[in-house]
């Protein structure tokens, strides 16, 4: 359709609760270090109902490594390495707007990144390939790549799945969650939803010139919002739902 991008390569990064991909049959497992270190773990290659991508669990497997520890770039390099051509990053988010609900998909079009300390980027750093040796300030008005997101949203809506398309991904540091002030100044910033892990993993993509898109799926209301207290047991129960949703959209999009 208009305006999509259909990848021949897509990398799947999948968030908490999305260790694996339903319906994903690995073929080959990629061990590989970079000039950034070691990624999550290894990467896995093969098949969603017979249309091919790359898959690496962020939070490594068994899920481990917290949002601040990853080793973003390089996950992001690995990827790249091994051919990726575009990225989608499967991420558990926090409803912040009210109008969205656990269970929700949204394909966010912004992003407010919150988080601190973390290794954002890769150049001016001694380890930094020749191509990366001179400084660039990248362009980053648009975080998320456009036809990858409206591919997305094509293939939604081919299979009457509901997503939310315009959405102001607020990234924070964790592993904590949030208070409730800290939400409602989130909330004022004009962010939707809330996750830990979406920066500076958009940001390293367009360094790499990877079009990058995320796939959130709400897990809770935010901190202050909800009058459930949020577990990780009732995420799961939500994520358990939603993976399976994930799983029809992939395959939509692979194929
Ligand atoms: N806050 C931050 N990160 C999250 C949340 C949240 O409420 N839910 C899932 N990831």
């Amino acid at each position: 359709m208009k305006g999509e991008l259909v990848p021949d390569r897509l990398a799947v990064i999948g968030g908490t609760g999305l260790q694996v991909v339903a319906g994903f049959e690995p073929e080959t497992s990629h061990t590989l270090e970079t000039p950034f270190g070691a990624p999550s773990g290894a990467i896995e290659e093969g098949t969603v109902a017979g249309g091919r991508c790359l898959f690496l669990a962020r939070h490594g497997v068994p899920h481990r490594i917290a949002p601040h520890r990853i080793n973003y770039r390089a996950n992001l390099w690995a990827l790249r390495q091994l051919g990726a051509d575009a990225v989608l990053a499967v991420n558990a988010v926090g409803a912040i707007n009210p109008g969205m609900a656990p269970g929700q998909l949204v394909v966010p079009d912004q992003l407010v990144d919150y988080t601190w300390g973390r290794e954002h980027t890769f150049y001016g750093g001694a380890k930094a390939s020749a191509e990366l040796a001179e400084l660039e300030h990248v362009e980053f008005t648009e975080p998320y790549d456009a036809g990858l997101r409206q591919r997305l949203v094509d293939c939604a809506a081919a299979l009457g799945l509901e997503l939310s398309r315009s959405a102001t991904y607020a990234a924070t540091q964790g592993p904590r969650l949030e208070t409730a002030a800290e939400i409602r100044r989130l909330g004022n910033d004009g962010c939707d939803v809330v996750g830990m892990t979406g920066m500076p993993e958009a940001a390293l993509a367009r360094e790499l010139g990877l079009p990058y898109a995320s796939l959130c799926i709400v897990v809770n209301a935010a901190p202050g919002l909800g009058d459930e207290p949020i577990t990780l047991e009732a995420m799961g129960e939500v994520l358990e739902a939603g993976s399976a949703q994930v799983a029809r959209l992939l395959q939509a999009l692979l194929n």
